[in-house]
């Protein structure tokens, strides 16, 4: 088998025998998929830049078939791919080489839900838009959203710690998640599903599973704090000429709407650009005026429109409208898929450098590249800087890395806000993490996942320093 460029040779696990597929056969009957065509999907991640050669895609209900399975393969050597929505774009979703491909997809029931504290517990393989609907039937709203809602389960989003478009407002995973069921790689079942928002018995085990990218075990279930619906949703949207004046815009935006603002996002007017030319998305500030009835809006555009700060915009109060606008923010990354080969970065960066580092990369790239965008999650100082150019070009590539690490580390910031490393970072994590706590994160896969064969080639580096 050839070696993808990310990753080294294949590691000595076992391949797969017809007794192993007896075996899978007689617990999940009817769940246990060999049919190449079938497969065809799970072995491609989302960006399709990454494909693996797994034969075998498994399909379990309950957390005891995740257990025995892991339990199995661990006695086998199997190596084994959890796969949630496979939404990922770090190409951490896929396998590599033929690791057997473990879809959460049937592991979709909700558990239950307190309509006081506004406590979720569920299994891990809801879809996250799903969860909203359910959640907005009953005046509560998930406290993640993000462009994959559609595909994306929330145990993906557990085990990558997706931020999305609300952590503005609602925090990280790490703060919204109060527990979680997780089958280590053994087999046994780690029961931290508490629905406590307190709790210091100890260490706090389950934050070691978000963010871990399936490589310290399997998550099959999560309970999770939501917040109310608000009452209303307003959506404005902004043109500014400058960088500049947007951080000014946000800053003044803090200042008048505080505790109301949830989202603070940006886009780049080449986002724009790759939205009209490639989803016929049109620009829907041209020519509108934003002024708006809701007192706090209200001052804070007229604030913002006289100290010119900002040039044009659009409110946006009746849902539909508001959806149309969020669109030309989520959907970025699918036009970005229609202009090419498309080379991703998920920077975090003190503020005040986010689009430093776009203006940066055009100049140095000069017309090696079709596009440098800019777009993502300014109130988290979260840049999506990407890049893309006709077809792969390992020239093209060269010129970008390791220059974007190389320029986000002289600012101390993470080559992975958000996305994860997956196969395709894990490589760079030097350039965040310090050594030792590399060394760290090694001991604790090595004890937990002895054998290796939890999402192996993802996450951590080849080489220890
Ligand atoms: P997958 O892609 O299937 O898997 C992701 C990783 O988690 C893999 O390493 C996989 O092995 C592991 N995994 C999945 N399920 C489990 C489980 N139950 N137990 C253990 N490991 C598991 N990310 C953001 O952070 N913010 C965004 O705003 C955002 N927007 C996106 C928009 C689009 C259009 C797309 C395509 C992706 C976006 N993402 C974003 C990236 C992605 O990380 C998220 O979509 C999501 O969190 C992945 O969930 P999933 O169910 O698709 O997981
Ligand atoms: C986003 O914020 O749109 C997502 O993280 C996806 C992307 O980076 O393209
Ligand atoms: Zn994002």
């Amino acid at each position: 088998k050839s070696c993808p460029a990310a990753a080294p040779g294949r590691l000595p696990f076992s391949t797969v025998t017809p007794d192993d597929l007896d075996f899978f056969r007689k617990i999940l009957p009817g769940r246990t998929i060999t049919d190449p065509d079938l497969l065809q999907s799970s072995n491609v991640d989302w960006l399709k830049t990454v494909k693996g050669s797994s034969e075998v895609l498994l399909r379990p209900r309950t957390t005891e078939d995740v257990s025995q399975i892991l339990r199995y393969c661990n006695r086998r050597n199997l190596a084994v791919n959890p796969q949630g929505g496979n939404t990922g774009l770090v190409g951490g979703s896929v396998p590599v080489y033929d690791e057997i491909i473990v879809s959460t997809a049937l592991m979709n029931n909700i558990l239950s839900f307190d309509s006081v504290s506004g406590i979720l517990t569920c299994q891990a393989g809801c879809v996250l838009e799903n969860l909203t609907l359910y959640l907005e039937e009953r005046d509560y709203i998930m406290p993640l959203d993000l462009g994959a809602k559609g595909s994306c389960q929330i145990g993906g989003n557990v085990s990558t710690n997706a931020g999305g478009l609300r952590l503005l407002r609602y925090g990280s995973l790490h703060g919204t998640v109060l527990g979680l069921e997780v089958v280590l790689a053994d087999g046994r079942v780690l029961d931290c599903l508490s629905t406590l928002r307190k709790d210091n018995t100890g260490y706090d085990l389950k934050q070691l599973f978000i963010g871990s990218e399936g490589t310290l075990g399997v998550i099959t279930a999560v309970s999770i704090l939501c917040p109310r619906k608000p009452k209303s949703v307003n959506v404005v949207f902004l043109g500014c000429e400058t960088f500049e004046q947007l951080l000014q815009t946000f800053q003044l935006c803090r200042g008048m709407l505080g505790e109301i603002l949830s989202a603070f996002e940006f886009l780049d007017s080449e986002c724009m650009r790759l939205l009209n030319t490639h989803l016929k998305l049109p620009n829907p500030i041209s020519g509108s005026d934003p002024r708006h009835d809701g007192e706090k809006l209200h001052n804070f555009l007229e604030e913002a429109m006289t100290s010119s700060l900002v040039n044009d915009g659009t409110v946006a109060t009746e849902e539909s409208k508001a959806k149309t606008l969020w669109s030309m923010r989520e959907r970025v990354t699918e036009a970005l898929t229609h202009d090419g080969y498309t080379y991703k970065y998920d920077i975090s960066l003190p503020v005040d450098r986010i689009y430093q580092l776009v203006t940066d990369m055009r100049e140095h790239l000069g017309d090696k590249a079709k596009s440098v965008v800019g777009y993502g999650h300014v109130g988290d100082g979260n840049l999506h800087l990407n890049i893309t150019s006709p077809t792969k070009d390992p020239e093209v590539l060269a010129a970008i890395e390791p220059f974007v690490y190389e320029w986000t580390a002289s600012c101390q910031g993470s080559i992975s806000a958000e996305h994860g490393l997956g196969l395709k970072k894990r490589n760079y994590i030097y350039y965040s993490k310090p050594r030792q706590a590399v060394a760290l994160m090694s001991d604790i896969k090595a004890m937990l996942d002895p054998k290796g064969i939890l999402n192996p080639y993802k996450t951590l580096p080849d080489n220890l320093k």
